[in-house]
C-alpha cells in the first residue's frame, strides 16, 4: 500500500525541505517554495516491478468514439463530442456559468441515454435541484451527489455501475483525507486531480473538472491541472453581457482555439448558431471609431465590431483602456501610427472596446484597430459596410494573414461590400474575392487619405491614395 506525504520544494533550485519558508535557504530566492506530494511505496515493492512491454503506433480503432452531448456548440469545442475516458478541465471566473453549462450538458446526455453523474462539492443537493428546476431539467435522469472527498469519487469511478460521464464541480473543493491542509491548496488539488483522473482513465469514464480561475488569471494552482487533462476549455465573457464564449486552449483530440458561443438567459445558456449576426446586431451606423473586423476563431469566421474613442486628455498622463484586446498590442499600434504617420496620441486618452464581451487574440485585428483609431481621432466614420483586417509590422507595413478567403466570404454573406486588406493572394484556382470593392493595403499610410483633411491637423504627412484592386 502506498502512502502520500507532502514536502516543500524550491521551484528555483529544487532544494527539498520539510517545512515551508518564504526564502529558500539554499539558493536565497524568495517565494519559490511550494508544497508537493510524494507517494512512498511500501518496503519490498521494488522487487516486483513488472516488465515493460512495447507496442506500435497502429491502433485498432481509426477514430476515437465520441459521445455527443447534443449541444452543438459544446460538441464542436470538444472536437466533435466527448471522447470516452478523457479528462476535460473547464476554467473560468466564478459566476460565469460553468455549473450551468455542465448541468445542461449532463441533462442533454442523459436524454440521449448516456449515464451521467453530477458531483458537486460547492453546492448542496437542494441548491442544484433548484437550479435544475429553473432550467426545466428537473425530470432528467442525471445522478446527483454532493461530495468533496476525491477518494470517494475515484472509488465510484471504479465500481461496476459507474456512469459514462462524470462532472466534478469543482476541483478546488475536492480533497484527499490523508493530506493536511484545506481543500483548494496546491497539494490537495494536485492529489485529488491525480486520483480522479487515474480512476477515470482506468475505467474509461469521461470526466469534466470545473476549475475556478484566480485573480491572476491562472487556474489555481497555476497550470498544475492543465498538463494532467486531455482538454482545457475556458469559459469567458463579461459578466455584465449576456454572451459567453467557450474556448478550447488545449485539445488532444481536436483543434484548439475552437469556440462555442452561448447566450445567458433566465433559462440557462442557449446556443448561438450565428455569432457574427449577434455581435453586429446592435451596431449604430456611421459612427467615427467603429470598424468591423472579420476574425477567425478556431475553424470559424466571426465578425466583430471594434470601437475606438480618442479624446483630449484632461489629466497629466493620458489614459489607455482596452477591453477585449491586448493592451501591449494597442501600445504598439499607437507607436506605429505616431512614428509612420506622425499622428500624436500623447495628449489623448484612448479607449478601445471589442463589442459584445468578445475577446480577440489575433494580430490580424491590427489594421482594424488602427483604422478605428484614425477614424475616431479624425471624427470621420468609415462606411458601415466595410470590413478591415491585416497584421501591422513596426515599419508600418501591412502583412498578409491566414484564412483571407474565409474572412471575405463571411463578410460577403452578411452583406459587406467594402474591404481593406493585405495584398490578396488567390490560393489555387476557384478562390475569387467575393467582395467587390476590395482595396489592398501595403502600408498603413495608404489608409490615411480616407480621413485626409481631418487627420492633417494631427499629422504632417501626405499619404498616397489607396490602390484599388480589380474586383473579381
Ligand atoms: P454558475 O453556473 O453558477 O457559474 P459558475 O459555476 O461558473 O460559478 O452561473 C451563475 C450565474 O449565472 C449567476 O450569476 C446567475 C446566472 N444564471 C442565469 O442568468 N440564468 C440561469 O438560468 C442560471 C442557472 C444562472
Ligand atoms: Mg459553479
Amino acid at each position: 500500500m502506498s502512502k502520500m506525504k507532502s514536502q516543500y520544494v524550491c521551484q528555483n533550485c529544487g532544494a527539498v525541505s520539510s517545512r515551508w519558508a518564504g526564502q529558500c535557504t539554499s539558493c536565497g530566492e524568495w517565494n519559490t517554495i511550494t508544497e508537493e506530494i510524494v507517494t512512498t511505496g511500501s518496503r519490498g515493492s521494488k522487487s516486483r516491478i513488472p516488465q515493460m512491454t512495447y507496442t506500435d503506433l497502429s491502433g485498432t480503432s481509426p477514430d476515437e468514439p465520441r459521445v455527443k452531448t447534443g449541444m452543438h456548440e459544446f460538441d464542436r469545442v470538444l472536437g466533435g463530442g466527448i471522447v470516452q475516458g478523457s479528462a476535460v478541465l473547464i476554467g473560468g471566473d466564478p459566476g460565469i456559468g460553468k455549473s450551468t453549462i455542465l448541468l445542461q450538458a449532463s441533462a442533454s446526455l442523459a436524454r440521449n441515454g448516456v449515464t451521467c453523474a453530477y458531483v458537486s462539492g460547492e453546492e448542496s443537493i437542494r441548491q442544484i435541484q433548484m437550479r435544475a428546476k429553473r432550467l426545466g431539467l428537473d425530470n432528467s435522469r442525471v445522478k446527483l451527489a454532493s461530495v468533496n472527498n476525491a477518494r470517494m469519487v475515484a472509488n465510484d469511478l471504479a465500481c461496476p455501475n459507474a456512469p459514462s460521464v462524470m462532472v466534478i464541480d469543482s476541483i478546488q473543493t475536492m480533497c484527499v483525507p490523508e493530506l493536511e491542509g484545506a481543500a483548494g491548496t496546491v497539494a490537495q488539488i494536485r492529489a485529488s486531480v491525480a486520483e480522479i483522473i487515474q480512476a477515470a482513465k482506468q475505467n474509461d469514464v469521461a470526466v469534466f473538472l470545473v476549475g475556478h480561475v484566480t485573480k491572476e488569471g491562472a487556474i489555481a494552482g497555476p497550470k498544475l491541472v492543465e498538463h494532467a487533462v486531455d482538454c482545457v476549455l475556458y469559459f469567458e465573457g463579461e459578466r455584465s453581457h449576456q454572451y459567453r464564449i467557450l474556448r478550447s486552449t488545449k485539445n488532444r483530440f481536436g483543434a484548439t482555439d475552437e469556440i462555442g458561443v452561448f447566450e445567458m438567459s433566465d433559462r440557462g445558456l442557449a446556443e448561438v448558431a450565428n455569432p457574427s449576426q449577434i455581435f453586429l446586431s446592435d451596431r449604430q451606423e456611421d459612427i467615427a471609431g467603429s470598424v468591423v473586423f472579420p476574425g477567425i476563431e478556431g475553424t470559424r469566421p466571426i465578425l466583430v465590431e471594434i470601437q475606438a474613442l480618442v479624446s483630449p486628455t484632461s489629466y497629466g498622463s493620458p489614459r489607455r483602456t482596452v477591453v477585449g484586446w491586448d493592451s501591449g498590442r494597442l501600445a504598439m499600434i499607437l507607436a506605429v501610427l505616431e512614428a509612420r504617420l506622425g499622428i500624436s496620441f500623447g495628449m489623448h486618452d484612448v479607449y478601445l472596446n471589442v463589442v459584445g464581451g468578445f475577446r480577440i487574440t489575433e494580430p490580424a485585428a491590427d489594421l482594424a484597430v488602427a483604422t478605428a483609431l484614425m477614424s475616431s481621432i479624425s471624427g470621420t466614420p468609415i462606411p458601415s459596410d466595410t470590413v478591415v483586417f491585416g497584421e501591422i509590422g513596426l515599419g508600418g507595413e501591412v502583412r498578409p494573414v491566414g484564412q483571407t478567403e474565409q474572412r471575405l466570404k463571411e463578410a460577403a454573406k452578411l452583406g459587406f461590400g467594402n474591404a481593406y486588406l493585405p495584398r490578396f493572394v488567390r490560393s489555387g484556382k476557384g478562390a475569387a474575392n467575393p467582395i467587390a470593392k476590395s482595396v489592398s493595403v501595403n502600408l498603413i499610410s495608404e489608409l490615411a487619405p480616407l480621413f485626409a483633411d481631418d487627420l492633417r491637423q494631427f499629422s504632417g504627412d501626405e499619404a498616397k491614395r489607396p490602390r484599388a484592386v480589380r474586383s473579381a
